[in-house]
């Protein structure tokens, strides 16, 4: 049959036909892909070598050969389309994946987290100063603030120094221009406490203290801790309860523990009071060769006393039903022997190196 040979022109219609219909289809088959490998894919199902272009003129060979040039024609114009939007469509996922970078969050959620940076720690005076506090608050004293540079009168005429006592020397004090110095003690906690409360009051004031020393043991800024208690009916019975019961609890119990007569203008009767050596601990060989306690085998950690009845007075407390003890304890000193740093100028140098190992 000469018509079969040459082709039916039904057959050229239907691949016009197929043309016609993937030229309508592949621009929204494209849209629809949104990533470069959806894209790529869906190329490949039209123009690839068993795509459907390639499927569609398979069928050539029915059309009549006169339509045949016209059919590659059709074809290859269909096939620079697709190119030319797949090209398009390519760039254009390109540019909305890089707005899509350029609008994301400037970090990225997927990475590792980063150690925390070290948060420090205490320093040892504050670490010493605290547990003193912490006792003398479960015992029931409060805190009270004072300030480090003061007048002379609460710093030494209220506390019973005479106006000549060495240590409002020039020489031993630090005074400013004005006519005030830096506190020489703690005890100035003392008198604005009793000037501003009335008993019963106990109260723990800790705080930086000043002295023109400066040596292996002494530094021109150092730490006290001031305790005061003022009611009816206190004696020395209260102040030896008191503090022996804080050395246990700070150096653990069965601490040897002994009062030794002092003196204090500020109060009457003093007692200095000592620790055993918690270096040599009473062993008799080691103490007869121990630096820390000078071979006495005790070691001296607070000044304390029976608040003197003019101290009182001075603070307008009837010293005839009142009265009180006190005791100052130096940080430093608790410091010492509780880390063996053989130079006090060593705790406010903050050579990392020192500080690290606390
Ligand atoms: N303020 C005295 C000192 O610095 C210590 C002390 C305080 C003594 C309270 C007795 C009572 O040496």
């Amino acid at each position: 049959m000469p018509d079969s040979q040459a082709g039916t022109a039904d057959a050229a219609s239907a691949i016009f036909a197929a043309l016609d219909e993937l030229r309508e289809q592949f621009g929204g088959r494209f849209a629809l892909a949104h990533s470069e490998q959806a894209l790529r894919e869906e190329n490949a199902k039209i123009l690839g070598g068993k795509g459907e272009l390639t499927a569609i003129l398979k069928g050539v060979g029915a059309a009549p050969a006169e339509r045949r040039k016209a059919i590659g024609e059709r074809a290859n114009l269909l096939k620079q389309e697709v190119e030319k939007a797949f090209d398009e469509r390519l760039r254009a996922l390109a540019q909305e994946k890089r707005a899509a970078d350029l609008h994301a969050r400037p970090f990225d959620l997927t990475l590792p987290g980063r150690p925390l940076a070290p948060l420090g720690h205490k320093h040892p005076i504050s670490i010493v100063r605290e547990e003193i506090v912490d006792i003398f608050q479960s015992l029931g004293f409060a805190l009270h603030d004072g300030p480090e540079v003061e007048l002379e009168e609460n710093n030494f005429t209220k506390l019973g120094f005479p106006p000549d006592h060495p240590a409002t020397d020039m020489q031993d004090s630090f005074w400013t221009t004005s006519g005030h110095l830096l506190r020489t003690h703690t005890s100035n906690v003392q008198i604005r406490a009793m000037s501003t409360h009335r008993p019963p009051m106990a109260f723990i004031a800790p705080g930086a203290v000043y002295r023109r020393d400066n040596d292996v043991t002494h530094s021109p800024m150092f730490h006290q801790v001031e305790g005061f208690l003022v009611d009816e009916n206190v004696t020395f019975a209260d102040l030896k309860g008191v503090l022996t019961e804080f050395c246990q609890r700070l150096y653990g119990e069965g601490t040897p523990v002994r009062f030794r007569p002092s003196y204090f203008p500020f109060t009457e009767p003093s007692a200095e009071v000592d620790i055993g050596c918690v270096f040599c601990k009473g062993d008799a060989a080691k103490q007869a060769a121990c630096a820390m306690c000078k071979r006495t085998g005790w070691i001296e950690i607070l000044g304390s006393g029976m608040i003197h009845p003019v101290v009182l007075e001075a603070c307008g407390i009837d010293a005839e039903k009142y009265t009180g003890f006190a005791f100052g304890i130096g940080v430093e000193r608790v410091a010492f022997l509780r880390y063996g740093v053989p130079d006090i100028r060593m705790f406010f140098e903050n050579d990392p190196r020192l500080l690290a190992q606390f």
